[in-house]
């Protein structure tokens, strides 16, 4: 099956009244059968039929064993860390997403966790680390950075290291990690999966058994799972995730190309333009550049406030992957968790703009970054 007849017949089917759609199981407990056996659904905390419908889906897209819905991309990440145990040590690329970078920088220290930031994963030798975990963001969120995955993943294995890649900015559509190698995927399902910013959730992917069993007990014991009505309209926007993202991806390209020759933007960040560090390991390993990139707004002769002010089209706001085009500013916004020495050492400028076009007619989001950029230029 093409990923598109898989995202449009995946699922748990409720055959009983011949329904397309699946309902909407809202009850939070299930009548067991007798007092010894336990029934297939026992507590909605546990186990959800909506829920596990979602959850079907989530794997067969992704071509994984197993697929765990929490009730938020960070929940997801919450659950991957409970994996560590004091003392033990995460390599992680310099920039990630600021919630990621927040838990990290403000949680290990009390669990007796040990964190090391990797500049560029494509050149570090993991020969000499002693790290338990390995979580990488390819591309990286908001610098757009590529991580070669497999070769980050067959390092890491020399070492019994287990590798977790937050794909959330590719999604399954256009790039799997578990095929490249790694253990464990995550997802802010709020974003592309979702695809239209009306719910949180969060994705495990994996594989191994026993280590899904285990992410099974910490959801159940620690609560963070997704509901069922948020699993429904997750898998709604399932669906049609492809036909989102091919639009989204064509409109991110046309908009990459639009700044990359226009005075405004002093530096584009995108996996797709050949000018890109990343480029050629993007194409490698995956099936397309995605479709958020970011700049650095020419400050010297466009006033940022009055760029963003005037733009229609592109809402200011956090998020990403919805039908909408959103635009935000990294540094006081999605990354501000990030000490500002941190965030001049690794790049995230004051003048850096995260873009995630929606799917609107690109000749509408051109003329709207156009009308902006000149209403922003400063008078000669
Ligand atoms: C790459 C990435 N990972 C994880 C998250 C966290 O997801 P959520 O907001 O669903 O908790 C985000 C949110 O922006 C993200 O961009």
């Amino acid at each position: 099956m093409g990923f598109n007849t898989i995202a449009v017949h995946g699922g748990i089917k409720d055959e009983s009244k011949s329904a397309i759609n699946p309902p909407v199981y809202l009850s939070s407990t299930f009548i067991q059968p007798d007092t010894e056996t336990e029934g297939e659904y026992c507590y909605s905390r546990g186990n959800n039929p909506t829920r596990a419908s979602v959850e079907d889906l989530a794997a067969a897209m992704e071509g994984a064993k197993f697929a765990l819905a929490t009730s938020s991309g960070m929940a997801a990440t919450s659950l991957v860390f409970e994996l560590l145990k004091e003392g033990d040590k995460i390599l992680i690329n310099s920039n990630v997403y600021g919630g990621t970078w927040r838990f990290v920088s403000n949680l290990f220290e009390n669990r007796g966790l040990v964190y090391e930031i990797v500049d560029d994963f494509n050149t570090y030798d993991l020969k000499d680390s002693d790290a338990k975990l390995v979580f990488i963001e390819t591309p990286s969120n908001p610098l757009l950075e590529v991580t070669d995955i497999r070769r980050v993943c067959e390092a890491a294995h020399k070492k019994g290291m287990t590798v977790i890649v937050d794909n959330t900015f590719m999604t399954s559509y256009l790039q799997k990690p578990l095929m490249l190698g790694a253990d464990i995927v995550i997802y802010s399902a709020t974003k592309y999966y979702g695809g239209h910013s009306d719910l949180l959730a969060g994705l495990i992917l994996l594989n191994d058994e026993k280590l899904y069993e285990r992410f099974r007990f910490l959801r159940n014991t620690l609560g963070g799972i997704l509901s069922p009505f948020d699993s429904f309209l997750l898998m709604r926007g399932m669906r049609t995730l492809a036909l989102r993202l091919d639009k989204q991806q064509e409109n991110a390209k046309g908009i990459a190309h639009f700044l990359d020759s226009h005075d405004g933007a002093d530096r584009v960040y995108y996996p797709g333009l050949k000018s890109n560090r990343g480029y050629e390991i993007q194409l490698e390993q995956a099936y397309g550049p995605g479709a958020v990139l970011s700049f650095e707004l020419n400050e010297k002769d466009y006033d940022l406030k009055t760029f963003v002010a005037n733009l229609r089209y592109f809402a200011f706001a956090v998020s990403l992957g919805g039908v909408e085009s959103l635009i935000c500013r990294p540094s006081t916004m999605t990354h501000e968790s990030y000490k500002k020495e941190l965030q001049v050492k690794i790049g995230i400028r004051p003048n850096l703009l995260r873009l995630s076009p929606g799917i609107e007619d690109i000749d509408d989001l051109l003329d709207d970054l156009n009308n902006a950029f000149i209403k922003a230029r400063r008078t000669l």
